[in-house]
């Protein structure tokens, strides 16, 4: 088993980031987390062996975007704004804990997966997603959010899943949220000066960073969907720089 989250009297306590050990990860939404977690990791602990280890790869890559998530809109993102801009950003961070909680919450069920992913090059990659051009790094975010949703998409019709009915809803909870974002981090970047005709040219760079970067993780995707990532506009042979 995974042993990421602190325990404190059975319920998840304040833990360190998973891709970002040097943070807290979650220290507030944890009521929230635990109304949502109960049901669905019975599911998680009923996978079968080669279904709870794609899985379990899987989330691994999540956490860490959900972790760089919440400290991009808790802190640098949120830090920076103000009035009703500062909230819209404050609410997506506890939306962003919630979801690395659901995620740690999980994983603590499954059993350890393969290092296949490069975690430095995780970490990398979402601390590039930064920018001081703030409609850049909305319009990143919107970009890797617009991924994540089609890769739950894949994962909530995955047949292998299909049994796990709270691990679904739950996925579909987070999918739910980050189409949200999306929305929410487009219009950001419009009104902070991004053109609309430019928001394509992010997305395709920040897709092909992506597939350079999950490829390791696609027969994990296959086991458990029978198909590769589809995370829109994939181009192949990218390199992803440090
Ligand atoms: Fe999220
Ligand atoms: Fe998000």
């Amino acid at each position: 088993m995974n042993s990421i989250v602190t325990e404190r009297g059975g319920s998840p306590a304040v833990a360190r980031g998973a891709c970002f050990p040097d943070r807290p990860a979650w220290p507030r939404p944890l009521m929230k987390c635990e109304a949502l977690v109960h049901d669905s990791v019975n599911d998680v602990v009923r996978l079968p062996g080669h279904h709870a280890t794609a899985f379990a790869t899987l989330l691994g890559f999540l956490l860490c975007g959900e972790e760089s998530a919440s400290h991009a809109f808790g802190d640098s993102l949120a830090g920076a704004s103000s009035g009703a801009e500062r909230a819209a950003l404050a609410a997506i961070a506890d939306d962003e804990a919630v979801h690395a909680c659901l995620i740690d919450q999980w994983l603590a069920g499954l059993p350890e997966a393969p290092s296949d992913l490069d975690l430095a090059a995780s970490r990398r990659f979402f601390k590039r997603l930064q920018s001081r051009d703030r409609a850049l790094h909305f319009a990143r975010i919107a970009a890797l959010d617009a991924s994540v949703c089609r890769m739950l998409s894949q994962l909530i019709r995955s047949t292998a899943l299909a049994p796990c009915r709270s691990l679904v809803s739950g996925l579909a909870r987070i999918r739910s949220d980050e189409a949200r974002h999306v929305s929410v981090s487009r219009a950001l970047a419009l009104r902070h000066g991004m053109h609309r005709e430019d928001l394509s040219g992010v997305a395709a760079d920040i897709d092909a960073q992506l597939a350079v970067l999950m490829a390791p993780a696609e027969p994990a995707m296959r086991v458990l969907t029978g198909s590769t990532f589809r995370l829109g506009q994939t181009v192949r042979g990218a390199t992803v720089t440090a």
